[in-house]
């Protein structure tokens, strides 16, 4: 049984006022929800405070990036250890970071790798863009990224993370995948390369989301497949009413 995993991803959006604010008005109907695990991941600057909120409750926090090296000088960076006092996930490789900050699949593994040793929770992301999806490639970039992604991990290690399945044309423009596509990339792609990694049992109990404009009026579309078992959420997580209703949706 994979338990169902919702997360927010705030992106780079709120101050540490406007945070507190967004988590006290989250917070009556997060904690009316059991059997689904809720995280938040606010920007770097607000975890402190956002910690301190929800310290105690059954709700997760989460950073949205991490570098691979323990400590030094890599000025701006930020690292597990520093996560570690405060969250328990941290997204890797989100495909904004990909595309902005020239994350490859090789330092996503770098970091996968440093978030598993400090005893992080790792959200890995990986999806193809419209290009790739138009040229018939979405089944060879997802198995990749999988694959060097994630290269080189135990199999207890491999059985600690999250993946999200988030088509780059998906995210913030509108356009949710159809939950059947989503499901048949998870099904039929992701699943499959984690068993010829890590075996089946591995395979079937990695949590898998989907991401990309999920909101509360389509969230139970994906909930409702076979091996989608949660959701990263961009835009709606920043909007309570929305946040809560995938939150609800996701207790199938
Ligand atoms: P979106 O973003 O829900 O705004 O599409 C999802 C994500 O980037 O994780």
């Amino acid at each position: 049984m994979r338990k169902p995993f919702v997360a927010g991803n705030w992106k780079m959006n709120k101050t540490v006022k406007e945070s507190l604010a967004l988590v006290r008005d989250l917070l009556p109907g997060m904690e009316a929800v059991t059997g689904v695990e809720k995280v938040l991941c606010p920007p770097f600057p607000s975890l402190f405070a956002v910690s301190t909120l929800i310290s105690g409750l059954d709700i997760g926090l989460g950073a949205q990036n991490m570098h691979w090296e323990a400590s030094g000088a890599y000025t701006g960076e930020v690292s597990a250890n520093m996560i570690k006092e405060l969250c328990q996930y941290v997204i890797i490789g989100h495909s904004e970071r990909r595309q902005y900050f020239a994350e490859t699949d090789q330092t996503v593994n770098r970091k996968v790798k440093a978030a598993l040793s400090a005893e992080l929770i790792p959200i890995v992301c990986v999806g193809e863009t419209l290009e790739q999806k138009q040229a018939g490639q979405t089944a060879g970039v997802v198995i990749r990224q999988v694959r060097d992604g994630l290269q080189g991990l135990t199999s207890v290690e491999a059985s600690r993370i999250v993946i999200a399945y988030e088509p780059v044309w998906a995210i913030g423009t509108g356009l949710a995948s159809g939950g059947q596509d989503a499901n048949d990339v998870v099904k039929d792609m992701i699943r499959p390369t984690l068993a010829s990694l890590f075996g089946e049992n591995i395979a079937q109990a990695v949590r898998v989301l989907y991401g990309g404009s999920v909101t509360g009026k389509n969230a139970a579309e994906f909930f409702n497949q076979s091996d989608i078992d949660g959701a990263l959420v961009g835009g709606a997580s920043l909007k309570v009413d929305d946040f809560l209703q995938i939150i609800k949706a996701a207790l199938k």
